[in-house]
């Protein structure tokens, strides 16, 4: 399905509730692997666990606030000037005209930072659709994208798309386009498994992004444009073969991976235990596998576990089916 959509939303603010003072709500918005190995900045999708959870309040008095954020170790700034979920609201009651709201914003970590999950995407779409319920507004999610992507913006220095709009969106998530956006939803085949694994070192987005090539070899963009038009047509097929021989990347991963410990010796586990493909969440450094069946991800996770405990690196891991809903109201 395409979902193209102007760039600059056109909300009818006329339509919108004005909530009361006192009226709040809880959501959770999905992390997300983006690039998908082959395609960089242009492909992405939500998964079920983990992701972040914002409890936004409305007040008596216009503007936005953030009272609190845990599960950031202090890391993330409670300035609504300087937080990515606060500038993304901003922009959002700013295009419908309703800058006269008060909303307080807390922001409760589920997810590490730094670890190529779409972690500032998931706080950031989670406050804007925070905010959208408590306006009541049932416009397509597709049109808080703008907003979204001005979060990443401020969170690494570059408005890519393929962690927030999954993480909208939900499901598996191509970025035709960015001028002007366009943005199509890819189906998959049902009982795709993802394995994650988090290695406990920081990779910051706005680094791993400086050290790749802005050059490319005309011979590396035949082979990434083959692999991404396998990917898509493995995904419209159903073909779990075609998936995972098309998850080749030629252009970043060579570069990026030198980031991650042991990730080619992770590659290798990981394929020989049946794994469908195997490549970098995002900017990393977490990985994930494809896989046809839950119990392989389990204990691909586990062995993945095991070999960076063995090189004295802590990890976390998730396993997960691709979480097709995106954010949800909690309560
Ligand atoms: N496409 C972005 C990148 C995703 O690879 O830099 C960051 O999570």
């Amino acid at each position: 399905m395409t979902i193209m959509k102007d760039t600059i939303p056109n909300l009818k603010p006329a339509t919108l509730i004005t909530p009361l003072a006192g009226t709040g709500v809880k959501v959770f918005a999905p992390a997300t692997v983006a690039n998908v190995v082959c395609g960089f900045d242009v492909l992405g999708f939500a998964v079920n666990e983990p992701g972040d959870e914002v409890i936004m309040r409305v007040t008596n008095k216009p503007g936005i606030t953030i009272s609190k954020i845990t599960g950031d170790d202090g890391r993330l700034p409670l300035d609504p000037s300087k937080n990515t979920v606060s500038i993304s609201v901003r922009h959002y009651l700013e295009s419908i005209g309703r800058t006269d709201l008060g909303l307080d914003i807390e922001l409760h970590k589920k997810m590490p930072i730094g670890s190529g999950l779409g972690s500032s995407s998931a706080s950031t779409v989670a406050g804007l659709f925070a905010a959208k319920t408590l306006l009541d507004d049932d416009s397509d999610p597709v049109k808080q994208l703008p907003f979204a992507m001005k979060g990443e913006e401020m969170a690494c220095g570059h408005g890519h798309a393929d962690n927030v709009a999954p993480a909208l969106l939900g499901g598996f998530v191509l970025i035709r386009s960015y001028e002007p956006l366009d943005v199509v939803r890819l189906p998959h085949p049902a009982g795709l498994y993802c394995a994650i694994v988090f290695p406990n070192v920081d990779v910051p987005t706005r680094e791993a992004r400086q050290i790749i090539r802005n050059k490319i070899l005309m011979k590396d963009a035949v082979t990434q444009w083959g692999n991404i038009a396998g990917l898509v047509s493995g995904l419209f097929m159903q073909d779990i073969d075609l998936i995972g021989r098309s998850m080749q990347d030629v252009l970043v991963e060579p570069v990026r991976s030198m980031l991650i410990p042991d990730f080619y010796q992770m590659r290798d586990i990981a394929m020989n235990m049946g794994a469908v493909s195997f490549g970098i969440s995002g900017s990393g450094p977490s990985v994930f596998a494809f896989t046809r069946d839950e119990e392989t991800a389990k204990l691909i996770t586990k062995k993945l576990q095991q070999h960076l405990t063995g090189i004295k690196i802590g990890s976390n891991t998730y396993v997960s089916t691709i979480n097709d809903k995106g954010p949800r109201v909690l309560g």
